[in-house]
Formats: structure tokens, C-alpha cells, sequence
């Protein structure tokens, strides 16, 4: 069964390879990417999709403001692991992303992407085109889905970066990810030795 749960320190290498895998290395050129890199994402809004223990899906939202003045987020990148595609998993994540985003007041959400999957969730280029990425875009693919009725009325201009700076990783997090993850193989371990012994 898939289970969506917020993304632990632990799951970066695998969410890493899953988006590697999805994207391929132009992922770290996207003018998305401008906004997010050396920052941290939302609170509570980075999830992983867990089936069996196995991570197959992410996504992360990220504080941006949409013109001089409205807070909105970022959404992306979204990706799911090509042999779990097709099971609503995507779809889960950004329904469950987008209610994490309302009951923390957040008031709108934007991203960079296909009209032709994000409309199904109510995103639409109706609202972006007062505005602009920091770097080259595609009009058509900036979509925004208002949280509040109007959040984005008359929004004019530039979308920036205002996430939290991410801290530089130090010798402690690394023990602190190394301790957790010898936790959770060890913990897989148990488990399997009692399920064969069943
Ligand atoms: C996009 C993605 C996250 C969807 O994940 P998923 O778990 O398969 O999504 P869901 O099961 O909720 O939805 C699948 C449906 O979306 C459709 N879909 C997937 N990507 C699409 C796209 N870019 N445009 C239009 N439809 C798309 C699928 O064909 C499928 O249609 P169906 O239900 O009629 O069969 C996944 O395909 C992925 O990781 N792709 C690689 C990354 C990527 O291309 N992202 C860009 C999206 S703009």
C-alpha cells in the first residue's frame, strides 16, 4: 500500500536518484531551479510517496513571492518512479501537497509545467501572466492554482526566491543521517528475519 509521508533526512539520496532518474542532469538548469537551490523547502511541505517501505514519489514546495509583494509557493519537482507511474500516486502527492499548503494559510501555489497534467488539480496560465521567471520560460507552462479566490489578482512582475538559506551540511548531520539510516536497515533486517521465520 502507498503511503504519503513527509520527506526525513534519510530519504534524500533515494529522492535524489528518483529525480535524476525522471529529469536527467538538465534538472539542475530549469529556471525553476534558480528559486530553489541553496534554500530550504516549506515546512511540512516536502513529501514522499512510501510503498513497502521504498520510496517512489516526491514532491517539495517552496516559499517564493509572485511579484514585489504575495507570498505564494513553488511546487516541484514532482516525479514518480517510472515502474510505479499510472497508479495515482503523482496525483496523491499533489492533492495532499495542496491541502498541507491551505490549512498552513499559504494562498496560492505556482509551478513550472504541463498544463495538459497540472489542470486535472485546477492550475491554469489564467492568473500567471502578470508574471515572470527569473531566467527563460515558457509562458504557457507557468500555472498557478489560487489557494484564496483572487490570491493572485492583478499579480505583476517578478517571481523571487524567499525561502530560508539552507544550511551548509556539517560532521554532526552527517553522523545524525548515517545513525538513521544504520537504524532503519537494521530495523528492515529484523523485520525480514521475522517474517521468514513465520
Ligand atoms: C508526471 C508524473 C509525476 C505523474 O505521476 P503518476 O503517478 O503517473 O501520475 P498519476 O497516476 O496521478 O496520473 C497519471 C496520468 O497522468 C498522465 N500524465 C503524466 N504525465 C503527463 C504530462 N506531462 N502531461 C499530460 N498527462 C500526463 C498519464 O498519462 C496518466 O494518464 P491516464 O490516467 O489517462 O493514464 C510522472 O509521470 C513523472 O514522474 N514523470 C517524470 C517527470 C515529469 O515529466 N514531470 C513533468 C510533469 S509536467
Amino acid at each position: 500500500m502507498v503511503t504519503i509521508r513527509e520527506e526525513k533526512f534519510a530519504d534524500v539520496a533515494v529522492r535524489e536518484a528518483l529525480l535524476d532518474e525522471a529529469y536527467g542532469p538538465a534538472r539542475f538548469a530549469k529556471t525553476s531551479e534558480r528559486l530553489r537551490e541553496g534554500r530550504l523547502p516549506a515546512d511540512g511541505l516536502s513529501l514522499v510517496a512510501v510503498d513497502h517501505g521504498r520510496l517512489v514519489g516526491t514532491v517539495r514546495l517552496w516559499h517564493v513571492t509572485a511579484g514585489p509583494t504575495r507570498a505564494a509557493l513553488l511546487l516541484g519537482p514532482l516525479a514518480v518512479h517510472p515502474f510505479e507511474r499510472k497508479r495515482g500516486i503523482g496525483a496523491t502527492l499533489v492533492h495532499r501537497a495542496i491541502a498541507r499548503a491551505l490549512l498552513a494559510g499559504h494562498r496560492a501555489v505556482l509551478l513550472v509545467g504541463d498544463a495538459a497534467y497540472y489542470g486535472r488539480f485546477g492550475f491554469t496560465a489564467a492568473v500567471t501572466g502578470g508574471l515572470w521567471m527569473p531566467g527563460q520560460f515558457d509562458r504557457d507552462r507557468l500555472l498557478a492554482l489560487e489557494l484564496r479566490p483572487g490570491a493572485l489578482a492583478g499579480a505583476r512582475g517578478l517571481i523571487g526566491a524567499t525561502g530560508k538559506a539552507e544550511p551548509k551540511p556539517d560532521l554532526s548531520m552527517l553522523i545524525a543521517v548515517t545513525r538513521e539510516n544504520e537504524r532503519e536497515t537494521q530495523g528492515a533486517n529484523r523485520r525480514a528475519i521475522v517474517q521468514r521465520a513465520a
